[in-house]
């Protein structure tokens, strides 16, 4: 089948096969030359530090969990273990990008040598926490490293069988601010309507720090974490502009969450000196962040800004930089802010980032093309998350949606 690109809302509804692997590739590229090299005080070598050999990424098969688990295993060499949900392809129809970047990413493993595996499915429910267990300890024995990268709509509460939706939404009076449609480039105004209490709770069902901690738990009970063991999971500040529908609406309340669970974590982890972890990141275009209203115009601005000063990271870069210089970076103590996070959302938001985003979203106008920004920037990354965009792949081609 010839296979293009369909978006709807935002929200892509196709991935290409040969388009996923070339972006696996890529990133597995870009860590392999980075980690030889000490060149680069900003992406150190990853040679002489000491890595996690064996990694958990829950959320592994795209955006940050998906570089996560290629640095564990293309720099450190690591065995891997994704969970993640994912929709297989079949004859006529393609495969979630997850899918593709997950058979992408084990092929180049297992040709490198590397135990990497994946378990499909729903990371919230037990059936796949004890399969995951399960696997482990078949297979590695036990983790070094638990990343915890879930972005998800929703979760089912395994032990009440609830369903939880998570929404983004204000809390207070209704947010009303400029966005930017990312195929027409006009810019708009959206409205968000404020979210009832039930939906800040169940939001912070889904993205707090509640399944993380049932995770944690569940692999100690197991004796599944080796010790010195740590574990990671990501969260997002972000600009004042965007404060009332992400930091202080219903998904900060669940980061709030997030970031409470990694103190009570390493009271827990305590026994086998393990200590968790928050880090807080930049925002980029992922699946997840793309249909946030608002969202995008700010990421057009932003990304126009840091790549003017040589300072635009994609997930990869920004995980390289969390593990090589934060996480593994032999110090005494992990260098985090007052709350107690990674921050390496630090070039995000330098002064001198911020303020010149604020004068150019001050020049925006409501019904008119953008002016500045790098929305093609943006477009193309996404694009290429989902397998499209890559100028040198011909997707004429008909192509069988379920070979990578
Ligand atoms: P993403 O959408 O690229 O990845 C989400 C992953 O979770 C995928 O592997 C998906 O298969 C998996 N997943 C979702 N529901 C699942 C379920 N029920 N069971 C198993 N796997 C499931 O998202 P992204 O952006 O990489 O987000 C990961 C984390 O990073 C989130 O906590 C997000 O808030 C955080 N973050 C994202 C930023 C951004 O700008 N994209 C910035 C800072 C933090």
């Amino acid at each position: 089948m010839i296979i293009t690109k369909k978006v709807l809302r935002n929200v892509s509804l196709t991935a290409h096969p040969i388009g996923c692997r070339r972006y696996v590739e890529d990133q597995i590229a870009w860590v392999q030359k980075h980690a030889h090299d000490a060149s680069n005080p900003a992406y150190p070598a990853a040679d002489n530090l000491s890595l996690p050999k064996r990694v958990l990424v829950l959320g592994g098969s795209t955006g940050y969990g998906l570089s996560s688990r290629i640095f564990a295993a293309f720099a450190a060499k690591a065995a891997t273990i994704n969970v993640s949900f994912e929709r297989e392809p079949t004859e006529n129809k393609t495969a979630t990008p997850g899918w593709y970047n997950t058979m992408a990413f084990e092929k180049k493993a297992t040709e490198a040598g590397l135990k990497a595996f994946s378990v499909f499915g729903d990371a919230f429910s037990n059936e796949v926490k004890e399969k995951t267990a399960d696997l482990i300890a078949k297979e590695l024995g036990q983790v070094d490293l638990v990343v915890y990268s879930l972005a998800s709509p929703l979760r089912n509460d395994p032990v009440t069988g609830q369903t939880y939706r998570s929404v983004l939404k204000p809390i207070g009076p209704a947010f009303t601010a400029l966005s930017v449609d990312l195929d027409s480039d006009v810019v708009k105004t959206a409205t968000i309507e404020p979210a009832t209490n039930e939906q800040v709770q169940e939001t912070v069902k889904v993205m707090g720090g509640e399944d993380w901690s049932l995770w944690v738990d569940y692999l100690m009970e197991r004796n599944l974490l080796a010790p010195n063991a740590m574990t990671v999971a990501y969260s997002y500040i972000g600009p004042k502009i965007t404060y009332p529908v992400y930091r202080e609406g219903t998904i900060g309340k669940a980061k709030e969450d997030l970031e409470r669970t990694a103190a009570n974590l390493t009271q827990k982890l305590e026994s086998i000196q393990g200590k968790a972890f928050v880090s807080v990141n930049k925002a980029l275009v992922t699946r997840a962040s793309a249909v946030i209203p608002v969202v995008p115009l700010y990421m057009a601005l932003l990304y126009e800004v840091m790549k003017e000063r040589g300072l635009h990271e994609h997930c990869t870069q920004q995980i390289y930089r969390l593990f090589t210089t934060l996480l593994y970076a032999n110090t005494e103590q992990i260098l985090t802010d007052e709350q107690g996070r990674i921050r390496v959302d630090d070039w995000e938001m330098l002064d001198e980032v911020q303020s010149e985003v604020e004068k150019r979203w001050a020049l925006q106008r409501e019904g008119e093309i953008l002016k500045g920004g790098d929305l093609a920037g943006v477009q193309e990354e996404y694009e290429q998350i989902h397998g499209f965009g890559f100028a040198d792949i011909d997707y004429s081609q008909d192509v069988d949606p379920r070979v990578i």
